[in-house]
């Protein structure tokens, strides 16, 4: 059964069925270099709880390649998100700004310490908070702008930056998506006060689960360093001066993520080559918009997204459904914050370029790994569905 309308909430998931052999997860990690190694290495040294070398290894050398003097490993990236806002003093009564367009983790990491998260719209151009529609949210209890590089494309940084040194705001930036990408020649994870990375599965850079804060600022990286560690304090064990968390990596954590770390570019570049494959196969399809592509902006496709026009005949859903029969498996795209359960009634504004990303989005297979021959057989698969209905 598929539905005829647009709904802001998707049909049940699909069953994702094997078809004349094939069967294509949304994505999944690579391993393309030393992980066994160095997961063995740790089994075999006995390290493997939050201390062992591989976790400063990891910081120093991932911070080193998104553009960073320090970084702090951390359990997952909800975390990293939580423990920069901590670090930074951010609490009850303080507002945080984010896009209504993002995954949950986002605005529920300033909710954990207190603050407010405050929506902005996307815009439908990039798929980003619209920079323009930020400063009528800011009001005296803003102390925070946490952009998100959605699905990993970039921000407008200079703007945001600009201001949020006008209203001495901090910038959280939640990179969760957006390992390797670039913003007029500087990278992404160098920006603001704190980056945040995500290291979970699906993401180019992986570690299971896993995430990273990277920061310039030394005294803030300390800090960080010392609330993961439940904040214990230095001149006594045992002795907690302000409140921690045990937000601590482990090894083998750390250890999948240096091997990682040390093909990060090679990660990054196949991701983005998939991309220009699946636009070169899909461009001639009207209804379909491609992902954004921004002049000076490296886009790193996190995810493959493709947006339908208003006009099209086809629903996402009828996409993911005839998708799944043929084994292809894909995901909507978010759900709009104001939308959510869990946040019913906090939100008066209006996001309408959220909820059209979240009616009209969807994204494909989207994978490291993907070959050549994976990707025409999706985009062969997907131009079926439009040229049955023409
Ligand atoms: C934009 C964004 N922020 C935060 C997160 C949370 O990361 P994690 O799942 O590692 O906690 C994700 C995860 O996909 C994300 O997409």
């Amino acid at each position: 059964m598929l539905n005829k309308k647009k709904t802001l909430l998707p049909l049940p998931e699909p069953a994702l069925k094997t078809y004349k052999g094939w069967n294509i997860p949304v994505c999944e990690p690579t391993q393309w270099g030393n992980e066994k190694k160095y997961v063995k290495k740790c089994m075999d040294s006995n390290w493997i709880s939050s201390k062992g070398d591989y976790i400063s290894r990891f910081e120093s050398q991932f911070a080193k390649k998104v553009g960073a003097k320090f970084g702090v490993g951390v359990l997952n990236g909800t975390v990293a998100l939580h423990l920069a806002l901590e670090a930074l003093g951010i609490g009850p009564g303080d507002e945080v700004i984010s896009p209504a367009f993002t995954m949950i983790a986002t605005p529920n990491s300033i909710r954990y310490t207190g603050a407010k998260p405050v929506l902005v719209d996307s815009e439908l151009k990039t798929w980003n908070m619209d920079t323009s529609k930020i400063e009528a949210k800011i009001t005296k209890r803003t102390k925070a702008i946490m952009p998100v590089h959605t699905y990993g494309h970039p921000c407008d940084m200079d703007k945001i930056m600009k201001i949020a040194r006008k209203h001495k705001l901090f910038v959280v930036e939640d990179a969760a998506e957006a390992h390797g990408a670039v913003y007029k020649g500087r990278k992404i994870g160098s920006f603001g006060d704190a980056a945040c990375f995500s290291f979970y599965a699906n993401k180019i850079i992986t570690t299971g689960e896993g995430g990273m804060v990277t920061t310039n600022n030394k005294a803030l990286a300390e800090k960080m360093q010392l609330i993961k560690n439940h904040a214990f304090s230095h001149e006594r064990h045992f002795w907690h001066k302000i409140l921690g968390f045990n937000y601590r990596m482990t090894n083998i954590q750390a250890a999948i993520g240096l091997a990682q770390t040390e093909n990060f570019e090679k990660l990054a570049n196949k991701r983005i080559t998939n991309a220009m494959l699946y636009n070169s196969l899909l461009r001639d399809i009207d209804e379909i918009i491609l992902p954004p592509s921004t002049k000076g902006i490296k886009n790193v496709y996190w995810m493959y997204g493709i947006l339908l026009q208003d006009w099209s005949r086809v629903t996402r859903d009828t996409i993911r459904y005839e998708l799944a029969r043929k084994g292809i498996e894909t995901r909507t795209f978010f759900i709009p914050i104001h939308k959510q359960p869990i946040y019913k009634g906090w939100f008066k504004g209006k996001y309408p370029n959220s909820e059209y990303l979240c009616t009209n989005g969807l994204y494909l297979p989207s994978s490291t790994s993907l070959t050549e021959k994976q990707i025409r057989y999706v985009a062969s698969a997907v131009k079926e569905i439009f040229a049955a209905r023409r």
